[in-house]
């Protein structure tokens, strides 16, 4: 490489002293021809210590190997390189680098050295590592939540079914009893049929409210029947037409149905809601190793812009779907109603029990 003049040595010198990076030139055999002051200061060295002076007499053999190497690749290649790298610093903590290096070419293009610049992104990295970290946490902490919400939800559907639907039978049978036996007076009898009337009631409803927990018929009787319990007693209670095709149904881990069920039952949920349409179709099938489930509707389409913060509904679906490895897709036009794809893996052997 030609010497520089007595002006481009201060130019070159001022730019080296303040440039935070570590930043160096080399000649073709990779000798250092400058160094920048913050290269001198991590690695604790004079610039005569330097500058001259090839890889494998500045950095230990291991380094020196690799940055003679990347050193030719980048001449052979004539094109930039860009890349992480982590070294152990004189106080042996690990550091993580971004380090570019170019060749350098003379005035007839041809390459002469390369020139190299490393920052130091530890902290950057740092934060990554941390981020990723309290992600995991939130997913671990929200899948627990999950899990936790379906037991709880089963077992007081369960007690409400098992414990206060039978309590509530045997008061009905009684006042049946009594009624059977009391003749007159009219006044009497018609309190105690009221009553049975309540009673009766009381037991329905409670069914409702229990089924509307987390329906037993899902755990009882599977994926299918469930659906098939959903679609019909929403369509009935909304007046909307809903229609089911469920192709050849299997037994699925548990996890996986009540994940479906979920989805679907917030896809429902919304069709009613928000969706102002004539009919809706719930469709599932199974394609290689998933569960595909599709939920769509004729109304109005989403609104992006309503879709906000605070709505936790399609959210909630594709985190569901995402601790089972699956996902969510949404497609939706303005007044041409919206589909919900869901696609579940199957291939996942059990992992624990679920509300049970
Ligand atoms: N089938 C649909 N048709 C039209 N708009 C829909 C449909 N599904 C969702 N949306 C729109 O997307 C928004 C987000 O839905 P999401 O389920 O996340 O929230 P939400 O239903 O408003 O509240 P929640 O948190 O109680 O579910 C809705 O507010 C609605 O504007
Ligand atoms: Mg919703």
């Amino acid at each position: 490489m030609p010497t520089m003049s007595g002006r481009n040595r201060w130019l070159e010198r001022a730019l080296l002293d303040n440039i935070p990076d570590m930043a160096w030139l080399k000649d073709r055999d990779s000798r250092y021809l400058a160094v920048s002051a913050t290269y001198l200061n991590v690695l604790g060295v004079a610039e005569a210590d330097v500058i001259g002076r090839l890889p494998e007499e500045v950095w230990p053999a291991d380094i020196a190997r690799v940055y003679l190497r990347t050193d030719h690749a980048v001449m052979r290649s004539g094109k930039r390189r860009r890349y992480e790298e982590s070294r152990r610093g004189p106080e042996g903590s690990l550091r993580w680098y971004d380090t570019i290096k170019s060749p350098i070419r003379d005035e007839d293009n041809h390459i002469v050295g390369t020139v190299g610049i490393s920052r130091d992104i530890t902290k950057r990295k740092a934060a990554e590592a941390e981020l990723i970290a309290s992600r995991e946490q939130l997913r671990k902490l929200s899948e627990f939540e999950q899990q936790a919400r379906e037991q709880e939800r089963a077992r007081i559907a369960r007690e409400l079914h098992d414990e206060l639907g039978q309590t509530l039978t045997a008061i009905k049978m009684d006042l049946a009893w009594m009624r059977d036996r009391l003749g007159e007076p009219d006044i009497v009898l018609a309190r105690v049929e009221r009553l049975i009337g309540i009673a009766d009631q009381a037991v329905v409803d409670l069914r409702r409210i229990a089924t509307e927990l987390r329906p037993l018929i899902l755990d009882e009787l599977g994926l299918r029947a469930a659906l098939e319990w959903l679609t019909q007693s929403m369509a009935e209670r909304s007046g909307l037409p809903i229609t089911l095709i469920f192709e050849e149904s299997g037994a699925y881990d548990p996890d996986v149905s009540t994940a479906a069920f979920r989805i679907v039952q917030e896809a429902l949920t919304n069709v009613l809601r928000h969706g102002a349409a004539t009919r809706a179709g719930v469709s599932a099938r199974h394609e290689e190793d998933a569960l595909l489930i599709a939920v769509s509707d004729d109304g109005r389409g989403i609104d992006r812009a309503a879709s906000g913060s605070g709505r936790l509904g399609l959210a909630g679906m594709r985190e569901r779907a995402r601790l089972l490895g699956g996902s969510v897709a949404i497609d939706s036009k303005a007044g041409a109603g919206t589909t919900v794809r869901v696609r579940l893996p199957l291939d996942r052997r059990p992992r624990r029990k679920t509300a049970r």
